[in-house]
């Protein structure tokens, strides 16, 4: 197949709570991306219920994949190729409690920011923040990376969506933090910095005990000053480590991925404290950073363009390999 700048994908991508199709072309050009939220199903239960998330991807995906169609002012005829994120088991797993990473899922939030920063400067250090992963990943070039640090324990995103359950401020948990933090003062509260000062794993279970026993021991304590003291520990680890890692490797660019990406207070101090070191700063916009297909689309258009077509047999695989480092799924890998 051969594969240039007029090549047409569809990507297709159905997360935990997400029904996502997109239409891209030559790898950058997004045509349309159309994202259909099951959140408000899923927040009457409080969190995703796999059978349910299951059935409303059924029912959602050939709208949603008409929608894109439409939007993008093509006909279904014009396209070439079709990518499916492998992480359709992802409720399942999720429901179960086991580790779930989709291959190309995970590799396509490492595309985000390149889909509008196409120019970005490489090498780049890419720190990959979700409800399942924690990553800092050496990205040398589009589709050649390493693995530099990973959660040894609890994602970030899972961290937020936990403590924003036990606070009871909200459904789903990252964004709700997010806007409790913004009244709150970060200061007022001084939670764990967990591994700050060595190497380049995370940890956050320690950090979610603490808020957890604090807020036990302290029943009158605001929630917006446990949320913003909460984020800012977080946030600071996050970023502390990431300016380490693009140091070790010179990189010269820093990029974000993920759903946690879209946190307000990692963007502002990861573009303040990466710029003032030197680094280019490259934040996806919020929209690209949680589960859309257009990366799905732009993963797979370089993909296709490297490697060539999949065979049909593809599956989701509970570990991600990225050259030579096995990224594991961790306790409650949500993909
Ligand atoms: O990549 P993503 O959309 O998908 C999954 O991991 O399934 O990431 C979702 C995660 C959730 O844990 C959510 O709470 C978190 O990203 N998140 C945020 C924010 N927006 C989403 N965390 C902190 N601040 C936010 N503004």
């Amino acid at each position: 197949m051969h594969i240039d700048n007029s090549t047409v994908v569809l990507g297709i991508e159905s997360s935990c709570d997400e029904t996502a199709a997109a239409i891209v072309m030559g790898g950058n050009d997004v045509l349309s991306s159309v994202v259909s939220s099951q959140i408000d199903i899923h927040a009457k239960f409080g969190g995703v219920v796999p059978e349910v998330a299951s059935r409303a991807h059924l029912e959602l995906m050939q709208p949603v994949i008409n929608e894109a169609i439409q939007l993008a002012g093509i006909g279904a005829e014009r396209i070439n190729a079709v990518l499916v994120g492998v992480s359709a088991g992802k409720a399942m797993a999720y429901g179960l409690d086991v580790p779930f990473i989709g291959v190309n899922h995970l590799e396509a939030h490492l595309y985000a920011a390149l889909l509008e920063e196409p120019q970005l400067p490489f090498p780049a250090v890419v720190l990959l923040v979700s409800g399942g992963n924690t990553l800092l990943i050496h990205m040398t070039a589009p589709g050649e990376y390493s693995l530099l640090g990973a959660t040894i324990d609890d994602a970030a995103g899972e961290a937020f969506d936990k403590i924003a359950r036990f606070l009871d401020i909200g459904y789903p948990g990252g964004p709700a933090i997010d806007a409790a933090a913004q009244q709150g003062n970060p200061q007022s509260i001084e939670f764990p910095r967990a591994m700050l000062h060595d190497g380049l794993d995370f940890s956050f279970s320690g950090l979610k005990t603490s808020v957890i026993n604090y807020v036990r021991k302290n029943p009158g304590v605001a929630s917006h000053d446990v949320a913003a003291s909460f984020q800012c520990a977080v946030v600071d680890v996050l970023v502390a480590k990431t300016l380490r890692a693009a140091q070790q490797v010179d990189a010269k660019s820093i990029v974000l991925g993920g759903g946690v990406a879209a946190n307000s207070l990692l963007r502002s101090e990861m573009q303040r404290v990466g710029s003032a070191a030197g680094f280019h700063v490259a934040l996806p916009s919020k929209a690209m950073c949680t589960d859309n297909a257009a990366m799905i689309a732009s993963a797979g258009w370089y993909r296709l363009r490297d490697h060539g077509p999949s065979g049909l047999d593809v599956g989701a695989i509970p570990h991600l390999s990225l050259t030579g480092s096995t990224v594991r799924g961790n306790r409650a890998g949500r993909k």
